[in-house]
């Protein structure tokens, strides 16, 4: 879906899906380098990091193997408590791993920072954070992040796989909701 198809509901696009794929390329450029004659695991964490991890593994030049954490934030009837709960752990034992977590947008911090320390304590050889988006005027703790794809207000955003209410997600730009649709 792109955002002509849904012009009522959405106030502006933000990031086009051209940009987002010109991003990755030269991220994946960067981390090819980074990580050359490393052994490179891809963590995505659902169900955000979806499309990040679609586009971002494909534009790599090398083979990366790819894992996948669901996390849900609780507490305080709040999304983001940072109070996480795991509700879908790794298949991969990442102890001596050079572990990249793909993350498709950095608002508060909570969630990064949580996961950051839990896997450091899993014993990683390094750990590194590419995230498509990020909100630095949303952030409540630094989140140490090597590669950020574009720093973006903090306004409601949807699509590339961020939804409301499971919407939106298919969306292939990174767009403003309109706030009559969600109050
Ligand atoms: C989103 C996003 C990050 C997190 C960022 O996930 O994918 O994981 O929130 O927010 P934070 O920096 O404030 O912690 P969400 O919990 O909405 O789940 P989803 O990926 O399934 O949409």
């Amino acid at each position: 879906m792109r955002a002509a198809d849904i012009q009522s509901e959405l106030t502006e696009i933000l990031v086009t899906e051209d940009q987002i794929l010109a991003k990755l390329e030269e991220i994946a450029a960067r981390v090819a380098e980074d990580y050359a004659g490393k052994d490179l695991l891809l963590v995505g964490v659902l169900k955000g990091a979806v499309m990040v991890m679609a586009d971002f593994s494909r534009a790599l030049p090398t083979s990366a193997p790819m894992d996948w954490m669901a996390v849900s934030s609780y507490g305080a009837g709040t999304k983001s408590s940072g109070v996480v709960q795991i509700r879908k752990d790794l298949d991969t034992d990442i102890h001596g791993k050079h572990v990249l977590i793909v993350e498709d947008i950095i608002d508060s911090g909570l969630t990064l920072s949580w996961l950051l320390e839990n896997f450091e304590l899993r014993g990683a050889e390094s750990i590194e954070v590419f995230a498509l988006l990020r909100k630095p005027d949303a952030a409540k703790v630094e989140v140490n992040c090597k590669y950020v794809g574009f720093d973006i207000p903090n306004e409601f955003v949807v699509g590339y796989g961020l939804d409301y209410a499971e919407k939106y997600r298919n969306l292939r730009d990174v767009a403003i909701l309109a706030p009559h649709v969600y109050s």
